[in-house]
Order: C-alpha cells, then sequence, then structure tokens
C-alpha cells in the first residue's frame, strides 16, 4: 500500500474534480428526486452526512440489497460509478429490488483525496473483534447496525479502488467452500474493462481468475457475512488506469451486483 496520507485526484472529461464533493452531492440529490429514491442521512460525522439512498417502501417478498462506497477517499470511482448507474436511469432495476445505497461512507477522505477519515482511521476496519481500532464512520455505521443488516441480507457489495493497481479484482464472500456464479459475474464484469490480476498471490491472499475468495478480515464486508448476509464482495478497481474507464467498470459491477437477484429463502 502507498502512503496513506497522499492525496489522489482525477479529472472527469467534463473537467470535473473526482474530490468535487458539492458536484457529486448535488448531482446525487438530483438523480435521487429524479428516479423517487429516498435520500437521508445515517447521522454526521465530524460535520459530514453519511447519506443513504433508498428505494421507497417495504417492498415484502423483493430482493434486498445494500451497496457501499467511499469508504476510502483515495478510491472515487466508486462513488461516481454509483451515480453513473443512477444516471442510466434504471428503473426496471429498482422495481425490482429493495435496494439500499451509502455512496460515500468517509465523506472527509472524499474531499481530501486520502484513504484515511480525519482522524486518520481505516473506515474499513475494526467491524469485527481483532486489534483495528473502529473509525468514527464505522461507529456510526453500527449505530445502525440491524437496519443495515437487514438492508443487505440477500447480498452486500462494496465499491473500492487499489490505487497502487493497474490490473483489476475483487474480494468474493459467499457460501460456499469455491467461487460461485455470483463472484464470478463480478470479475467477468471488472474484466471487460481491465485485464485481471494474474493467479498466484496478491497482498499475502491466494488470488485466481481475479478473485480472492473469503479473506477473513475486519471489513465492513465481512461483518456484513458475520451478520447473515447471503453474499457479498468488495470489487477493486485499478488506480492507475483512466479514471473515466474506472466509473464505467464501477457502473458495470452494480449492474451486475443488482441483476444478481436471488432471492434468500424465507
Ligand atoms: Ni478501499
Amino acid at each position: 500500500m502507498a502512503d496513506a496520507t497522499q492525496p489522489w485526484t482525477w479529472r472527469h472529461d467534463d473537467g470535473t474534480a473526482s474530490n468535487d464533493w458539492s458536484t457529486f452531492s448535488r448531482k446525487l440529490a438530483w438523480i435521487a428526486g429524479y428516479l423517487g429514491l429516498a435520500l437521508d442521512s445515517l447521522g454526521e460525522v465530524g460535520g459530514e452526512p453519511l447519506l443513504r439512498l433508498q428505494t421507497p417502501g417495504d417492498r415484502p417478498g423483493l430482493p434486498r440489497l445494500l451497496v457501499a462506497s467511499g469508504f476510502h477517499g483515495e478510491e472515487p470511482a466508486g462513488p461516481w460509478g454509483i451515480l453513473a448507474w443512477l444516471d442510466t436511469r434504471p428503473r426496471e432495476a429498482l422495481a425490482a429490488v429493495a435496494l439500499t445505497i451509502l455512496p460515500v461512507v468517509n465523506v472527509a477522505g472524499f474531499r481530501a483525496g486520502r484513504r484515511l477519515n480525519a482522524d486518520g482511521d481505516n473506515p474499513n476496519r475494526g467491524y469485527l473483534p481483532g486489534h483495528e481500532p473502529l473509525s468514527a464512520e464505522g461507529c456510526l455505521l453500527l449505530h445502525h447496525a440491524d437496519a443495515l443488516a437487514a438492508a443487505g441480507r440477500d447480498g452486500f457489495l462494496a465499491c473500492h479502488e487499489d490505487v497502487d493497481a493497474a490490473e483489476a479484482y475483487i474480494y468474493g464472500l459467499e457460501r460456499s467452500e469455491q467461487p460461485g456464479e455470483f463472484s464470478r459475474a463480478l470479475a467477468r464484469a471488472n474484466a471487460a474493462w481491465f485485464p485481471l490480476q494474474p493467479d498466484g498471490l496478491l497482498y499475502d491472499c491466494p488470488i485466481r481468475d481475479g478473485i480472492i475468495f473469503n479473506h477473513p478480515d475486519t471489513s465492513f464486508e465481512a461483518w456484513m457475512m458475520s451478520r447473515g448476509a447471503a453474499r457479498a464482495a468488495c470489487v477493486e478497481t485499478p488506480g492507475q488506469q483512466p479514471f473515466m474507464r474506472r466509473i464505467a467498470a464501477q457502473r458495470a459491477m452494480i449492474e451486475a451486483f443488482t441483476g444478481f437477484v436471488v432471492p434468500a429463502p424465507g
């Protein structure tokens, strides 16, 4: 991992900076209104809102899916990929699922283009017992633990990036010994835009076909699995590749995730 305090920013084709929070939040509010999504906040960290988008109503019987991004501030293609997916006006997809989206968990990091939060903590660690601290953002998420566990009962997707990487990969978490179609569909969607990491070891984790499978850590995705989520993934676009392609890949993976609608029994 590169220096976690280094700021990283990129530009969209229209010149908008990747860390332009006011443009991002304005576009998000507009598209939420256009699509009839409820937009609120789980609370604030350091005066910044942790925003939540939801399909309206209880929607009993529909798959309950949770998408979260912006845990790490130097990984902006996830949040912008969520916006790009919503901007394709996916009304059919939105009608078929009970969807909750947390577009930017670490707003201070997003604004600064820095990995960690304002306290220097990692907002994707400390959710499970271990020696890693839980960030202020993590405390706020766990304050809503029951609601978030229910929101992602049938699947959780975390949209991340790897600034050091030129090749794509995903972390897949499934209740099986080998990666199933869920992980494979996400890896394929990433591979449509970038070469995949070669088989072998990545950060000391075995990787095959672009998938690090059932890796144990104290991340939010691991916590979601501990709380009963049917499946989860943390997808990683390569930060060494062009920004607009990374956004397109994130959009494609959100589409693959929401299209993987297999309701959990019961
Ligand atoms: Ni990350």
